[in-house]
């Protein structure tokens, strides 16, 4: 089973950005926590991060027929970026939203997704373990029904 992680714009800069909202660890170190969960559950995960909504839409067009499910923290664009959104249901992969923060505590702007509508769902506020428990979601969606 593959999956493509995707992170959004300024998330290179974990670790420094923000760190009592975004935590201490790296990007690095984020993926590479990825990868070795991964190999644990029997998914293969390859991550990616871009600055440039443009690359995103690429890769999501991408992944298509490449990977059996994305995991996308699209930074920002979450809240306004209907090219991501139209991105997400041009491909025939399901889609999971991460975001690191509680984007429902904090600026109102930040509560709206306009990608969330069209992903399978949306883990919020949990860190790190979001991602990793949208890893363990898609290993046991993979046993039982599809996302
Ligand atoms: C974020 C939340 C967004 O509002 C913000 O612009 C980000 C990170 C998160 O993971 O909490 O860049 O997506």
């Amino acid at each position: 089973i593959q999956v493509l992680v995707l992170h959004g714009p300024n998330l290179n800069r974990l670790g420094k950005r923000e760190p009592s909202i975004y935590g201490t660890g790296t990007l690095e170190e984020l993926n590479q926590q990825l990868v070795e969960l991964g190999t644990e559950l029997g998914l293969n995960v390859t991550c990616f991060q871009s600055n440039a909504e443009g690359e995103l839409i690429d890769q999501l067009h991408m992944a298509e027929g490449k990977y059996d499910y994305i995991i996308l923290n699209p930074g920002a664009y979450t809240h306004y970026s209907y090219a991501i959104r139209d991105a997400i249901t041009s491909i025939d992969v399901p889609v999971i939203e991460v975001h690191l923060s509680n984007i429902h505590a904090r600026e109102p702007f930040r509560s709206t997704s306009v990608t969330a509508p069209v992903t399978a769902g949306q883990i919020v506020g949990l860190g790190f373990i979001g991602y990793e428990l949208a890893l363990m979601a898609i290993q046991r969606s993979c046993q039982k029904t599809a996302l």
